[in-house]
């Protein structure tokens, strides 16, 4: 039995070389069935697009398995319960979990893949809990607390700064009292990241030389350098690294799209002479404690002292072209694609 709703979904039609392209993607449409006992039906509302799903369009092994060939595209996203016959779940619930690239998501509650948690939106906009109260934030609050061990007086470097991981990496630093440095793409990026989020100075590395920022911004050195970009400025980072300095390895965007071989760091013996270390983090290690961040996190936002920007694109049909914006760096902040008004 179906009911009178359509589902339309992004599918992945192959497995991109580079960039991704817009005959990578399969748009379909199908009926959307009824539920059975212990399903619920989740209308999307609003999808989270992360710099990771270019890596699960990739064949081989990483630390989820990659989409498969016409499987709808994997994404973490914000619904409401439209139908429901499981315990726990009513009609107009709203829930965060793996929706994938769809109007509607349809299965059991309890599907360990779709991971159902609900979210209160009147402790902070619905956007808010794809940003810093969801996955990027915990990235960034677990990561710095937990992988960089910031103590008052450190300078901590964060690349990608204005965007969803790096904002709340640099402010989770202020309120442990670190000289925070950004490294952001444009003038207007590092404005945003020092004016409004507090970040000492931020280093325009589409503009300016990142070393010499580092000179300039980092007298004492680096002691925790959060990186997310990978590439030549993972390298120029490490030439500024204090004893027992602390690399956290949290991606490499700067390589995703790459069809020659990950540009691994040159510098990497500075790690030998600074007794440094370089250590990868990935969020779903800490899922467990999410709750404590998250509760943390929002009482921060409450009391402004943690501020949060997203970039919200309107419309599932945007969606490849709204992938691309995290590659080219037209993304301004969390970046979301609005499936359903609320
Ligand atoms: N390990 C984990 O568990 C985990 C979890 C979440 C995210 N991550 C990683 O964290 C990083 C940031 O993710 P996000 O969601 O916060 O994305 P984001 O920073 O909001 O968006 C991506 C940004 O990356 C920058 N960028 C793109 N190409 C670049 C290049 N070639 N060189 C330098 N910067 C480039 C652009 O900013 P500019 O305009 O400043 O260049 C772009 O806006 C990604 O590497 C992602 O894979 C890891």
């Amino acid at each position: 039995m179906t009911t009178t709703l359509t589902n339309q979904q992004f599918r992945l039609a192959a497995r991109p070389v580079g960039m991704p392209k817009p005959t990578d993607w399969r748009f379909t449409s199908e009926p959307v069935r009824e539920i059975a006992d212990g399903d619920i039906l989740v209308k999307t509302l609003y999808l989270s697009l992360d710099p990771a799903m270019r890596g699960w369009m990739n064949e081989g092994k990483s630390y989820i398995r990659p989409v498969a060939i016409d499987e709808v595209m994997r994404a973490g996203g914000i619904g409401r319960v439209v139908a429901s016959k499981a315990f726990g779940f009513k009609v107009g619930d709203i829930v965060s979990g793996s929706l994938g690239v769809q109007q509607y998501w349809i299965g059991a509650a309890n599907d360990k893949t779709a991971a159902f948690y609900k979210v209160d939106p009147k402790v902070a906009p619905l956007p808010k809990y794809l940003n810093a109260l969801g996955m990027p934030g915990m990235t960034a609050y677990f990561g710095l607390l937990e992988v960089g061990l910031p103590k008052a007086g450190e300078t901590v470097v964060v690349s990608g700064a204005a965007g969803a991981v790096g904002q709340t990496v640099g402010q989770v630093a202020k309120h442990k009292g670190c000289r925070v440095v950004g490294i952001a793409g444009g003038k207007d990026k590092c404005d945003f990241v020092v004016d409004e989020l507090g970040f000492d100075a931020c280093i325009d590395y589409k503009n300016d030389s990142v070393k010499d920022g580092l000179k300039a911004h980092c007298p004492n050195g680096v002691d925790i350098y959060f990186d997310n970009v990978g590439g030549q400025i993972l390298d120029d980072v490490l030439t500024r690294i204090n004893m027992k300095a602390r690399i956290i390895i949290c991606g490499a965007i700067s390589q995703y799209n790459n069809t020659t071989p990950v540009k691994g760091p040159a510098n990497y013996l500075s790690l030998l002479v600074n007794r440094a270390r370089m250590e990868g983090i990935v969020v779903f290690d800490y899922a467990d404690r999410y709750h404590v961040g998250v509760a943390e996190m929002a009482k921060w936002m409450r009391e402004g002292s943690l501020k949060t920007r997203e970039d919200i694109v309107q419309g599932l049909e945007n969606f490849p072209d709204a992938l691309s914006m995290l590659f080219e760096g037209r993304n301004f902040g969390k970046l979301i694609l609005q499936v359903a008004a609320e």
